[in-house]
């Protein structure tokens, strides 16, 4: 049994990556930590609470962090043309939800929840990386405490999604991730050389509505006008990112990866961008000297990935 900390910012994609992680048969939720990104933590948290009620989620909601790790960064407007004014697609869902929060912040609930379960407990994270940051910064230990860690994050060979070098996670704040990718812990990264191959059609989605319960029909009801924004680039599909993640954990024979240091450009034309420094090759000395080699995806079987998706959410 895998079990996971989901460190999301709900978000229409993470909301398919929530019902993945809750109906895998091999899969362990042990709670979800809420930061800001696809909309304001308020939302994000909201938004979580509202999935857990509706999908009858046990595991608890754990508020994270509203501002990047480095409070100077100036905001920037959340991505309401991506994934509504409400981060679910502008769906309707309760302004509140009467249902209770963890009572401590995100970063205290994963040092307490991987203390509690030594070697055993794998962080997803599929939003900025500031609660993973912050929990290094209170807590350095949990690094070696941890099973390992899986980001949806950066691109290494293939375009940004919010600048020509940079993807949202990790642009949203850059120096949280690279704290997190520097870090002495195992980290994957599944990016958009992986997840922007990875599509999802509306007709996909609608057949697995029409074959799935209420929760999978919710799913199709939220995801609608995410599909409909990636109209520019793609007919008919949205990218399944951060299920991409998720899938990394049970079925990571479907990706393939190279290793290596990997850094975070803080600032700059090319803020947020990620960059390996591939095992084996050899530089003059640099920026990624004496950091942990981490694992970056690179290729994956799409179509395997989606059918794996598709068969876990229809098996309620
Ligand atoms: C990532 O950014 C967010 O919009 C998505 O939820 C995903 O985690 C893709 O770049
Ligand atoms: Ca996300």
């Amino acid at each position: 049994m895998h079990k996971v900390i989901y460190d999301t910012d709900p978000g229409v994609d993470d909301a398919m990556a929530l019902l993945f992680l809750h109906r895998h048969s091999e899969i362990d939720l042990l709670g979800i930590t809420t930061v800001f990104g696809n909309a304001s933590v308020e939302t994000t948290t909201r938004n979580a609470l509202f999935l857990k009620r509706e999908w009858d989620i046990a595991a608890p909601v754990a508020k994270g962090a509203g501002v990047t790790i480095d409070p100077s960064r100036p905001d920037r407007p959340w991505p309401t043309v991506v994934h509504g004014h409400n981060g679910l697609g502008d769906i309707d869902v309760p302004e509140t939800i009467d249902l209770p929060l963890d009572s401590r912040p995100a970063h205290q609930f994963i040092i307490d929840t991987v203390r509690a379960n030594p070697g055993e407990v794998t962080l997803v994270a599929v939003g900025r990386m500031t609660n993973l940051a912050l929990a290094l910064r209170h807590d350095p230990e949990i690094a070696s405490l941890v099973k390992g860690v899986i980001i949806m994050g950066g691109n290494f060979y293939v375009p940004g999604n919010v600048s020509p070098v940079a993807e949202a996670n990790i642009h949203g704040d850059p120096e949280a991730a690279d704290i997190v990718l520097t870090a002495p812990w195992k980290v994957v990264v599944v990016g958009l050389d992986v997840t922007a191959v990875t599509v999802m059609t509306r007709s996909y989605l609608a057949e697995m509505a029409a074959a799935g319960d209420a929760p999978v029909k919710l799913l199709d009801r939220l995801s609608q006008s995410y599909i409909d924004f990636y109209g520019h680039i793609i007919d008919e599909a949205m990218m399944v990112h951060d299920s991409c993640a998720c899938v990394y954990l049970v079925a990571p024979e479907l990706f393939e990866t190279r290793s290596g240091a990997v850094r975070v450009v803080c600032g700059g034309i090319a803020d947020g961008q990620t960059i390996l420094k591939p095992d084996g090759r050899r530089f003059p000395p640099g920026d990624w000297d004496g950091y942990p080699s981490q694992i970056v995806c690179t290729g994956i079987q799409s179509v395997k990935v989606l059918d794996l998706i598709r068969s876990t959410l229809l098996s309620a």
